[in-house]
């Protein structure tokens, strides 16, 4: 079914042009250095003139990351964003993840879209809890990974410490390709473990200027550094014993994960990552659809939707469907079909965004990403195809943990209310739940991590013109029923059916204890758990 049309493009230019594509993301816990990352590669990629002048989140100009003023006030990143730009000879997609634990979700479905994906470390806390959670979906995806350890001009731990914590936790077998000379703190450059070489570190200014790397051999980097260059090539001839060495099946097959060490705010390591993504990271790969037969990347255009997002601007009030093409040429105009509705979808505005530029896209290759504009009808998830029909599985919603009845508090702006919801709905902002008894002006929300109501709060009142007001319920699980088990469920003590947007029932318990003992007294009742959103 999937491989049955001609391809829609020139065989060697949909391939080359694939082949040339690096789409990743960046995985960290909060505070490790993403965002200066992500500023510090686009500069190298020259997109943008000089890195936000990266003087600590509250003096920055707006990182070109992060918008949304809920984003900026709490310094966080929410929205996920791509951003695309030319090194050597590739084409390298870098999607943005939230980093916050709450949103989880979000970054799940970004990771979904993603052929690889960078670790950030910071070298004083090493893996930390989010950087952990992320990775477990990475590994549950099968998607390679690559480690930077980052902050490596800080006091930090030892870097064979770093390296045990990375093999011991996540199973990975790192095999570093620099390491660092002197200590954390006192970052003098790294060696290079392919060729031997010394890359001396030189601070640039606030690291708003890309660095000048200056390359040394060994003897002269010996004479420069003495000791501590002695114990970066013994430690190195340490990790030659335990097969640290980069391995590019093993690395592919998600066994190893090639170490880099990095001073993101001065730029350093940062041209090292890119020369890897692009020598090392794998292009686009044929994507398997619902029934699990893989559509080639040459095969007529076919894209999913990982993520629906509007209101990003106050000078651009719409609604984006940011799709990731999996399958041939997408041609700006095209009319695809859409898989759900098997409607036409016309592809007259489609764009990149990044922060707060947009620019045309007029032709896309697999594994780059486009914003769709105004595309109303599409939902998280969503197929797009031409010629040869595809439907590729619907992304994974988490199970919710944290429930809230949401309220508009003036009964005259109903109208913007339903609009709103059914907006936070289809973007995933929150599972909407609804039910008879609580009715239409009263749907319940439910989230994985409770920051999501707040960016619900925040939009329904700044950006559909609907104040609302949310009452928290005492649920703390979610599980699938059925028709046929709800009213026995429902009669339950503490625990309430309803429906979710899709059709599914959801039963919510108070507590596991309730849960159980209704699986106990009535094991014919349908209660199916949802997947955890820690994996
Ligand atoms: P995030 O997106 O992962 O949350 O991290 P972000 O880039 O915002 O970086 C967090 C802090 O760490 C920033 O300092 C940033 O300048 C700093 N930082 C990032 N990379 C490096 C690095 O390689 N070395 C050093 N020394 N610092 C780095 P900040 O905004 O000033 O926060 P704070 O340090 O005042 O708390």
């Amino acid at each position: 079914m999937t491989t049955t049309h001609a391809p829609s493009a020139p065989l060697p230019e949909v391939l080359s042009q694939a082949a040339r594509r690096r789409t990743f993301a960046v995985i960290s816990h909060p505070d490790a250095g993403k965002s200066t990352l992500t500023e510090a590669l686009a500069l190298h990629a020259r997109v943008i003139g000089s890195a936000g002048a990266v003087h600590g989140k509250a003096g920055r100009r707006g990182t070109v990351s992060d918008w949304m003023d809920m984003e900026k006030a709490r310094g966080i990143s929410i929205t996920s964003a791509a951003l695309q730009f030319e090194y050597r000879d590739a084409v390298v997609n870098l999607l943005d993840t939230p980093g916050h634990a709450d949103f989880s979700e979000d970054t799940y479905r970004v990771l979904t879209a993603v052929d690889a994906a960078v670790m950030l470390i910071d070298a004083a806390k090493g893996l930390e809890a989010q950087t952990m959670k992320l990775f477990a979906v990475c590994k549950h995806r099968g998607i390679p990974v690559i480690t930077v350890v980052n902050k490596w001009d800080r006091p930090g731990k030892d870097a064979l410490e770093l390296m045990d914590e990375v093999s011991e936790r996540t199973g990975l077998t790192p095999t570093p390709l620099t390491w660092p000379v002197g200590i954390s703190g006192d970052f003098r450059g790294v060696l290079d473990r392919r060729d031997g070489s010394y890359h001396r570190f030189t601070r640039t200014a606030g690291g708003a200027t890309i660095a000048p790397e200056e390359v040394l051999p060994a003897a002269a980097a010996l004479a420069r550094e003495g000791d501590a260059w002695t114990t970066a090539v013994e430690e190195s001839e340490l990790l030659d014993a335990t097969e640290a060495d980069h391995d590019q099946e093993r690395f592919l097959a998600g066994e190893t994960t090639p170490v880099i060490f990095a001073s993101a705010v001065s730029n350093f390591g940062v041209g090292a990552l890119l020369d890897i993504l692009v020598d090392l990271a794998p292009a686009p790969t044929p994507r398997p659809d619902a029934e699990g037969a893989a559509r080639p990347v040459e095969a007529p255009f076919s894209a999913f939707v990982f993520k629906v997002q509007s209101g990003m601007d106050a000078a651009h009030r719409d609604r984006l469907a940011y799709i990731r093409i999996a399958s041939g040429v997408f041609e700006r105009g095209m009319v695809v079909t859409h898989s759900t509705t098997g409607r036409p979808f016309a592809t007259k505005y489609a764009q990149h965004v990044f922060g707060r530029d947009r620019e045309s896209v007029d032709v896309a290759y697999p594994g780059d990403v486009v914003g769709l504009v105004n595309a109303n009808a599409l939902h998280v998830g969503d197929t797009l195809y031409a010629d040869a029909k595809v439907t590729y599985p619907p992304l994974t919603t988490f199970a919710p943990e944290h429930f809230a009845v949401v309220r508009g508090k003036d009964t005259a702006k109903f109208k913007q209310f339903r609009r709103g919801i059914g907006q936070l709905n289809s973007e995933g902002v929150a599972q909407v739940l609804r039910s008879d008894r609580r009715g239409d002006a009263a749907p319940v929300l439910a989230v994985v991590g409770p920051m999501q109501f707040e960016v619900a709060v925040h939009r329904m009142e700044n950006e559909f013109g609907a104040p609302v007001s949310i009452d928290h319920l005492p649920y703390t699980i979610a599980v699938r029923t059925d028709a046929a088990s709800a009213p026995a469920v429902a009669a339950a003590r503490g625990v309430e059916v309803l429906q979710r947007e899709d059709g599914e029932l959801l039963a919510l318990f108070m507590d596991k204890w309730d849960l159980r003992t209704l699986q106990q007294r009535n094991p014919e009742l349908t209660l199916e758990p949802m997947v955890a959103a820690q994996l």
